[in-house]
């Protein structure tokens, strides 16, 4: 059995990936500081109020905290001090020319850097340039600290929506190393997880990120591409992806069509990774095109709908059930739902909008005049079109007669395949789903 240890470790970044390594880690029985510069995110955070919504992690950091596991502060210099490991989670979003932005890790490093007094182990999983960021980090800290210090990559693979399950039961910890005995010691710190922990170099756990991403996204535009041919023959994408997914070499996950792809990570991970290779000479072809066929899957949803509307969509009402980037988020980041909203809204067409969970941050990205319903029955009432944005497994539920004796034409797009066509077609709706014929 492998010998567990708890650790004083301090997380630097309260947002998505550092409040759910903080939690989860506490859980694991560490002990955990977080540190953001944010000091009103911090006093909530203090009282177990999250800026997102993520199912069961407000729960776990309040237990956290009354275990006296988990503490929140601003302060960044005794949170450094008190820490033999710290894990840098802050974003690194996609700057102008499409690279990502390290200015947030450079300023952590220098931080780390000002008010190391020991050695420490210096932890990324925030998504950094292979071979560039660790470097960096390195050649920060030691600008201002001169004695030893380890840094390493520990790259995070949660999926929003079910990140803390995926924290806990993940299938796989890569963990970028120097030394033998840093990744030792950071495989201890996941000793209570059981699962395969793949100690490799810092480049290649960086390079583990970046390619799974960029796999996943392959895995979405090409099924994607398959449902449009699909529409052409006849033939069904969910039959299709089910019988491919069958064959243990290809594997079911990430060959459901839709929309596309949308969200804070795989957009910007893909289109980085694509940036960066490109800036250094290399042309990821095959990248180049999954990029594109997800921002073609867009226009292509767009473009159907104007052929069901040739005359005057501007007087047609539609409503969006799903506006979150996918289901069990309130996280509207390239949300592929609000991109085809804000188009159809500049077409002229009445838009509703209802989401279980997202309707405060479908707010501050839909123009003020889309109106924003209270339910997915309101949303409905008097539509000319539904249609289903995110895949909210609470629509299936949704009571479809009362819905479509509500609307003034029963037609449903249904954008994730959410829902059973043949229930559908029987409730007397038009139903169209997304590879699969009418
Ligand atoms: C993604 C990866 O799945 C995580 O492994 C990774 O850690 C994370 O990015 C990150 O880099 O931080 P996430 O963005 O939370 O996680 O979302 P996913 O569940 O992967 O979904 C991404 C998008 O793809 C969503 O819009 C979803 O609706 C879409 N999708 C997913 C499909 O269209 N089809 C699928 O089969 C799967």
């Amino acid at each position: 059995m492998t010998k567990k240890s708890s650790n004083h470790i301090t997380v630097i970044g309260t947002g998505y990936v550092g409040l759910v390594t903080g939690a989860c880690l506490s859980k694991l029985g560490h002990t955990i500081v977080c540190v953001d510069s944010d000091k009103k995110k911090i006093a909530n955070l203090q009282n177990g109020i999250t800026s997102f919504f993520e199912p069961g992690l407000s729960e776990m950091i309040q237990e956290g905290i009354k275990k006296k596991r988990l503490r929140f502060t601003s302060e960044i210099q005794e949170a450094i001090r008190d820490a033999a490991i710290i894990f840098i989670c802050v974003g690194t979003p996609l700057a102008k020319n499409g690279e990502m932005d390290l200015s947030f890790v450079r300023n952590v490093a220098r931080n780390i850097g000002m008010h190391m007094n020991a050695p420490k182990i210096v932890v990324t999983k925030s998504t950094i340039p292979t071979g560039k960021g660790n470097e960096l980090i390195a050649r920060v800290i030691a600008a201002h600290w001169s004695g030893t210090f380890d840094i390493a990559s520990n790259p995070e693979f949660l999926r929003e929506g079910s990140a803390i399950s995926d924290f806990l039961n993940p299938d796989r910890i890569v963990i970028g190393v120097n030394s033998p005995k840093v990744g030792r010691i950071l495989k201890d710190v996941y000793a209570d997880i059981d699962c395969p922990k793949l100690v490799t170099t810092i480049e290649s756990a960086e390079m583990i990120k970046y390619a799974s991403n960029a796999f996943l996204a392959t895995k979405i535009s090409f099924i994607n591409e398959i449902a449009r041919i699909c529409e052409k023959t006849n033939a069904d994408v969910e039959e299709v992806a089910r019988g491919m997914g069958m064959d243990k070499r290809i594997g079911a996950h990430y060959l459901k069509a839709g929309f596309g792809y949308g969200g804070s990570c795989l957009p910007k991970d893909v289109r980085s990774f694509y940036e960066l290779l490109r800036s250094s000479g290399y042309d990821f072809q095959l990248l180049k095109s999954v990029i594109e066929v997800n921002e073609s899957q867009k226009k292509a949803i767009v473009e159907k709908i104007k052929k069901l509307f040739p005359k005057q969509i501007e007087k047609k009402t539609i409503a969006m059930l799903g506006i979150a980037f996918k289901d069990n988020t309130d996280d509207v980041r390239e949300s592929a739902a609000v991109d085809i909203a804000k188009q159809l809204h500049e077409l002229g067409a009445h838009m509703k909008v209802y989401d279980p969970h997202a309707m405060e941050n479908a707010k501050e990205v839909l123009p003020k005049d889309i109106e924003f319903s209270t339910s997915a029955y309101n949303a409905a009432k008097g539509a000319d079109l539904v249609i289903i944005g995110a895949e909210w497994k609470q629509f299936q539920k949704l009571q479809w007669k009362k819905i479509k004796n509500s609307m003034k034409d029963p037609i449903i797009i249904d954008g994730r395949n959410l829902l059973d066509p043949k229930k559908m077609k029987k409730l007397g709706f038009r139903y169209i789903g997304i590879g699969r014929s009418e």
